[in-house]
């Protein structure tokens, strides 16, 4: 049975971006296959950061999750420091990691480029992320267009453990990664992907009228100035694909149409968007106030989640000591 793994930062609340590149198939492939969900704190470290903040948001970033509809029933669900086996691993695949494919990396290249000093633990992110992956021989690994040359190193990082410390039957899978339709969500801006880090998201848990302050100045087509002007649903990146993505069918062909033909202005388009995107959030929104009123459970369920991940990290890990001359 193929196994799934995926990751999430704790660095800021879950967008809408996040849950339909990513948190909306964790939810789906949770009933297909056995399934690892990572809220991964080491990584949030590599950039500047304050201890209180990370807690907290660990926390919140956990409450997202399960209000979407993660369930601990079905997936583990749990903190990456929770699981120490991830940084015993992480070192060990530093040391079969070619320098020059961390150095290629856009991420790294983007991050460092931000930073007045570029920390060592910026640069091996990426093996960090396929330690996270092999320490459950994840085959499948569902995530955003953005997590497509990450992957391709945790393959690099497979191969050559592979071919040094099991060459006759490869230990660890190569694993691939699994889009969804929506793989890349434009932010508000109508340009650069939605981003935490560019203030450009609608968060999971923003309250409708939070939603609508966001939504009526987005960007949409920028060649249509008057409501009387024909626009083109194409040009028009952001509001276009979150009706795609939110709204019911014959409400998308409704957009098309009435959009080309001058019926629709563009804020009422948005209106009708911001109906059926809250009609969504709306159930996420109540669970997850549930849940705040309730962090224990969510300690306790988080818990959990480590424990069963653990063991299977553990079992890796015998292997991985033993093959390597470390145990
Ligand atoms: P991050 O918030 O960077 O930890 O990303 C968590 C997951 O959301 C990863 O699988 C990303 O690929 C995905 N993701 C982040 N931003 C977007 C976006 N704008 N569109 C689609 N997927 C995204
Ligand atoms: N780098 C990923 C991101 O920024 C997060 C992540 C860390 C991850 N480890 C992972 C994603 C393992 C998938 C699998 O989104």
């Amino acid at each position: 049975m193929a196994r799934i793994f995926s990751g999430i930062q704790p660095s800021g609340e879950l967008h809408i971006g996040n849950y339909l590149g990513a948190v909306k198939n964790w939810v789906a492939l949770q009933h297909e296959q056995e399934s690892f969900f990572c809220i991964v704190n080491y990584h949030a470290i590599t950039v500047p950061y304050t201890p209180e903040e990370l807690r907290r948001r660990t926390r919140e970033m956990a409450i997202s999750l399960l209000a979407s509809g993660l369930d601990p029933a079905r997936a583990a669900i749990f903190v990456q420091s929770d699981v120490p086996e991830h940084t015993e691993l992480a070192w060990i695949f530093n040391t079969i990691t070619p320098l020059g494919e961390l150095e290629r990396q856009v991420q790294f290249k983007d991050k460092s480029s931000k930073q007045e000093q570029v920390m060592a633990g910026l640069l091996n992110y990426p093996v960090l992320q396929a330690a996270d992956i092999l320490l459950y021989r994840a085959d499948i690994v569902p995530v955003g267009e953005d997590q497509v040359q990450h992957l391709e190193l945790s393959r690099v990082v497979a191969r050559n453990w592979n071919a040094r410390f099991s060459p006759d039957a490869p230990y660890f899978p190569e694993p691939q990664p699994r889009l969804t339709p929506t793989r890349r969500i434009v932010g508000l801006d109508g340009q650069a992907k939605m981003s935490k880090s560019l203030g450009n998201t609608i968060s999971l848990l923003d309250p409708p009228t939070v939603v609508w302050d966001k939504l009526r100045p987005a960007v949409t087509d920028p060649a249509r100035l008057r409501k009387t002007d024909p626009g083109e649903p194409e040009r028009c990146k952001t509001i276009y694909q979150l009706h795609r993505a939110f709204s019911p069918a014959a409400v998308v062909a409704e957009v098309e149409t009435k959009c080309r033909g001058a019926q629709w202005g563009c804020i009422e388009c948005k209106q009708v968007l911001h109906e059926h995107l809250t009609a969504e959030l709306a159930p996420i929104q109540e669970r997850a106030a549930v849940l705040a009123a309730e962090p224990e459970r969510v300690d306790a369920l988080l818990a959990d989640g480590a424990h069963r991940a653990r063991a299977v990290a553990r079992e890796t890990m015998t292997t991985v000591r033993d093959r390597m001359g470390l145990a």
